[in-house]
């Protein structure tokens, strides 16, 4: 999938600027940013629930799965029977393949334990799995998620991000995550950083291996790189503008997507 936005204004409000990225296929990428950089903007053009100037290729709508922070499930219903409707519904399956399918994605989302269990009885982190699992059994490839783990303890969050992980590699899909949870940078194969420049438009300041990062934006823990490029929650502070230019200029030298 490959993005090319030029512009995307709220009437006269510059939301995001020059945001040119490719989110490869079989690769997880997390995508932070301090508040109103423009994360949750740069999904809505993506899966196309907003206008802007530019164009986003190489991918097929049809095979996006959008996963809100707060999936709409029914409640009463089992996680088995949950992931089992949405694979009937797909016609993807024969009858024989589908529950061999549905018992797959319940042990790749690790539900095996709580499958017969009503949805209204499992935790947050578990619900997300189901949500997810809805989506894989109806052949989604693009898995497009906004803070999904907003709210899980640390350990649930990281669960379901290593699961997701799993599945975009064995199952080669592309997974867009946007998270606060910085403590788990290193489990994603891609990282893409978006800050607010002191005009207060959303811009890309890093696009590629979470190895790297520290380095480019010279810091010593992950935790720090959001608190320099914009030391206070409305922008215009901080170092933002030195690296979208830093990054501008890497990305010249690279030519063009990085
Ligand atoms: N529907 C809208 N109309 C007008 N302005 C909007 C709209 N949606 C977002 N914005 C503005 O665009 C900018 C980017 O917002 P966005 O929601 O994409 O940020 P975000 O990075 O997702 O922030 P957060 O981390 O707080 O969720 C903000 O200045 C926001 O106020
Ligand atoms: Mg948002």
């Amino acid at each position: 999938m490959r993005v090319d936005i030029r512009e995307k204004r709220y009437k006269d409000k510059l939301a995001l600027k020059d945001v040119h990225v490719v989110f490869p296929e079989g690769k997880t990428t997390l995508i932070i940013g301090t508040s109103g950089a423009g994360k949750s903007t740069l999904i809505k053009c993506l899966i196309g629930t907003t206008s802007y100037d530019g164009e986003v290729t190489d991918y097929q709508r049809e095979h996006i799965a959008y996963i809100p922070q707060h999936p709409a499930l029914n409640v009463r219903e089992t996680a088995q029977d949950a992931i089992y409707w949405s694979g009937l519904f797909s016609r993807l399956y024969s009858k024989d393949e589908l529950n061999k399918v549905v018992e797959h994605y319940v042990e790749s989302m690790g539900l095996q334990s709580v499958k017969e269990h009503e949805i209204r009885r499992l935790s947050g982190g578990q619900q997300q799995r189901v949500s997810i699992a809805k989506e894989l059994i109806r052949g989604k490839s693009i898995i497009i998620a906004d803070e999904i783990d907003t709210g899980l303890d640390c350990g649930v969050s990281r669960d379901l991000i290593s699961k997701l992980c799993n599945i975009t590699h064995t199952e080669n899909k592309t997974t867009i995550i946007i998270s606060h949870n910085i403590v788990n940078i290193e489990l994603y194969d891609r990282v893409i950083v978006l800050v607010k420049s002191s005009t207060k438009c959303g811009r890309i300041t890093y696009s590629g291996a979470p190895e790297y990062i520290r380095d480019f934006f010279g810091v010593d823990d992950y935790v720090d790189i959001l608190s320099k490029v914009n030391a206070t929650d409305e922008g215009g502070l901080g170092e933002a503008d030195y690296f979208i230019r830093k990054f501008s200029d890497y990305r010249e030298k690279r030519a063009g997507h990085i």
